[in-house]
C-alpha cells in the first residue's frame, strides 16, 4: 500500500510543469504556444533564453532524482538482501515521474518529452551509465547542434550501455532500458519528421551577452 502511495507521489512530482509555470508566472505566456510547442528545457531555452532554460533543465532533472529516491521512505528496502527489490521499486518510481512529466496532471496532461526527468532517474539508479549517456549527448550536440537528435541517441545509447556494455543480467532492467529508448523515440516523432525533412531547428549558439 505504501508502495502505491509513493508511486502516486512520484507521478505528482514528475507532473510539476516547470516550463509552463515559469512561462506563465514570469512572462505571461504559455511556453506550449511558442517555439516547438514542447513544455521542456530546450524550448524554454529557445523561447525564454539560456538562464530559464538551464533553470527548467535542472528542476526537471531533479524531479527524476527526487521521485526515484522516494524509496528511502520504505526502510525495508535499505538492507542488502532487498537490493533487487529496491532497484525494481526505484524503476517504478522513476517511470511514474517520467510519465508525470509527459502527461502532467497540473497542466492538462500536455507536458514535455521526458528527457531531463529520465536523465535524473538514471542519475539516481545508474550514475555511471548516466555519465556515459551525457558524453553521447554532448558529443552529438557538439557535432550536429540538434538537441532532439542528441536526446534520441543518448537514450538509445542508454539501452546499448545497459544491455551490451555493462551487460546487465536483471531482466526487468533490460526491459526498462529498451522501454526508455522506445519512449524517447516516440515522444520525439515530430522532431524525427523535421530532422528527415531538414527543418529541425538547431540550438542557437549564444553570444556572450546572452549567456
Ligand atoms: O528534450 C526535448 C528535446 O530533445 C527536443 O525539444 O523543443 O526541440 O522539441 P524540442
Amino acid at each position: 500500500m505504501k508502495e502505491l502511495l509513493l508511486i502516486v507521489l512520484a507521478y505528482l512530482i514528475g507532473s510539476i510543469p516547470t516550463s509552463v509555470w515559469v512561462s506563465r508566472r514570469f512572462f505571461g505566456i504559455d511556453i506550449r504556444d511558442y517555439g516547438s510547442g514542447n513544455a521542456g528545457a530546450t524550448n524554454t531555452y529557445r523561447v525564454l533564453g539560456s538562464k530559464w532554460g538551464t533553470f527548467v533543465m535542472i528542476v526537471d532533472m531533479l524531479k527524476g532524482v527526487v521521485a526515484t529516491s522516494l524509496y528511502i521512505f520504505l526502510p525495508r528496502y535499505a538492507g542488502m538482501e532487498h537490493e533487487l527489490w529496491r532497484t525494481n521499486f526505484m524503476l517504478g518510481l522513476g517511470l511514474a515521474s517520467v510519465l508525470g512529466h509527459i502527461f502532467p496532471i497540473w497542466a492538462n496532461f500536455k507536458g514535455g518529452k521526458g528527457v531531463a526527468t529520465l536523465f535524473g532517474m538514471a542519475v539516481a539508479i545508474q550514475p555511471v551509465v548516466a555519465l556515459c549517456c551525457t558524453g553521447v549527448f554532448l558529443l552529438v550536440l557538439f557535432l550536429t547542434r540538434f538537441v532532439s537528435l542528441s536526446s534520441i541517441l543518448a537514450s538509445v545509447s542508454f539501452a546499448v550501455f545497459i544491455l551490451f556494455i555493462f551487460n546487465e543480467k536483471e531482466p526487468l532492467y533490460r526491459v526498462f532500458a529498451v522501454a526508455v529508448a522506445l519512449m524517447v523515440v516516440l515522444t520525439h516523432q515530430k522532431n524525427i519528421n523535421r530532422l528527415l525533412k531538414g527543418t529541425e531547428s538547431k540550438v542557437p549558439i549564444l553570444k556572450y551577452r546572452d549567456r
